[in-house]
């Protein structure tokens, strides 16, 4: 008999002919995020649960199925998962690292490009008709070649969203807990405290994981800090910002502009934030191609399988729960 797995939403089809390989697969047939009761509903009964980033997973789901074996979440941030409570339960919980970094970067520098170039709104202006011809003032935006970047955060996304900015010939600065002398080495990148990178800098891209910690990191005296000619990017997750903040900031034109991929209680938006010409709204979309989210997807399976077939999977996120001590 094959083990079981509960699938919470459909994903790239490489992948679920991956895990029907090894495991009785029951997935959920609509493609909408399901209800907490739902998923208790669901996860009993199985060996695995695999889970995305919009699934909040808790003790009360863990605690339905206690033969659970692994819980493979379909991203790399598993804020969505309680993982202490997973470790005190011995459950493993498992994430997608590597395979989305260099897709997310390149979300990341289209924002930096989108708020400098005005690109959403120059979009709209020429379907509206509003393109009469050539003009010397006509929706002029800011350069990003030769500006400083300031990298918030810079683990695997921040250092290859420090790449793509080298190829622009930026100056790069980076906060961070600890020193990133190889980043230093290979970009000229100087690590600075973060209220210096505010206030030097002329994009400011957040790039850390979400924790209690950096919750609000980038809040209404952190955004006081930048420059009224200064944007601020968030492609990591949405409480970092204070987005209630961005947007007393952005309405009062104390920095440039915005542009977001996430959103502090997404998919609901700050009020007033849709308002704003100086933002770039994305829905999500850092690591959505298709090549990558396939590979997500291939990867959350292996790391399911590698735990129910008894080995450590590639990406652990609490190896704690495989001790046999
Ligand atoms: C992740 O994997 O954490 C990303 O946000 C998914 O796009």
């Amino acid at each position: 008999m094959k083990p079981k797995i509960y699938v919470t939403r459909r994903l790239p089809q490489p992948a679920l002919d991956r895990i029907q390989e090894v495991f009785e697969m029951a997935i959920n047939p609509d493609d909408r995020v399901l209800t907490k009761a739902e998923i208790v509903a669901n996860v009993r009964g199985q060996d695995a649960l695999l889970c995305l980033l919009t699934d909040t997973i808790d003790a009360e789901i863990m605690d339905a199925e206690k033969n659970l074996r692994v819980l493979s979440n379909y991203a790399v941030g598993y804020n969505n998962v309680d993982v202490e409570a997973a470790t005190a339960r011995k459950l493993p919980v498992t994430n997608t690292p590597g395979v989305l970094t260099e897709t997310s970067a390149d979300l990341a520098f289209t924002l930096i490009l989108s708020v400098a170039r005005r690109v959403a709104e120059a979009d709209k202006f020429t379907r509206d008709g509003k393109f009469h011809g050539w003009g010397p003032m006509m929706l002029l935006g800011h350069d990003v070649y030769g500006k400083t970047l300031g990298i918030v955060g810079l683990g695997r996304i921040g250092l290859a969203t420090a790449r793509r900015a080298r190829g622009f010939g930026m100056n790069l600065l980076y906060a961070s807990r600890t020193p990133k002398p190889e980043a230093e080495a290979e970009l000229g990148a100087s690590r600075v405290e973060l209220d210096d990178l505010l206030t030097a800098s002329d994009f400011v891209s957040v790039h850390v994981p979400l924790s209690d910690e950096t919750t609000h990191v980038i809040g209404a005296r952190e955004i006081g800090l930048m420059k009224p000619t200064a944007f601020l990017i968030n492609t990591a997750r949405g409480p970092i910002v204070d987005e209630a903040a961005l947007v007393v900031a952005l309405r009062a034109g104390d920095i440039a502009g915005a542009g977001l991929d996430v959103y502090e209680s997404e998919p609901a938006l700050e009020p007033g934030l849709v308002e704003l010409e100086n933002t770039v709204l994305l829905p999500h979309v850092a690591s959505a191609t298709i090549e990558t989210r396939t590979k997500m997807a291939m990867l959350a399976a292996e790391n399911a399988i590698a735990v129910i077939e008894g080995r450590t999977p590639a990406h652990l996120v609490n190896p704690e729960a495989l001790d046999r001590a």
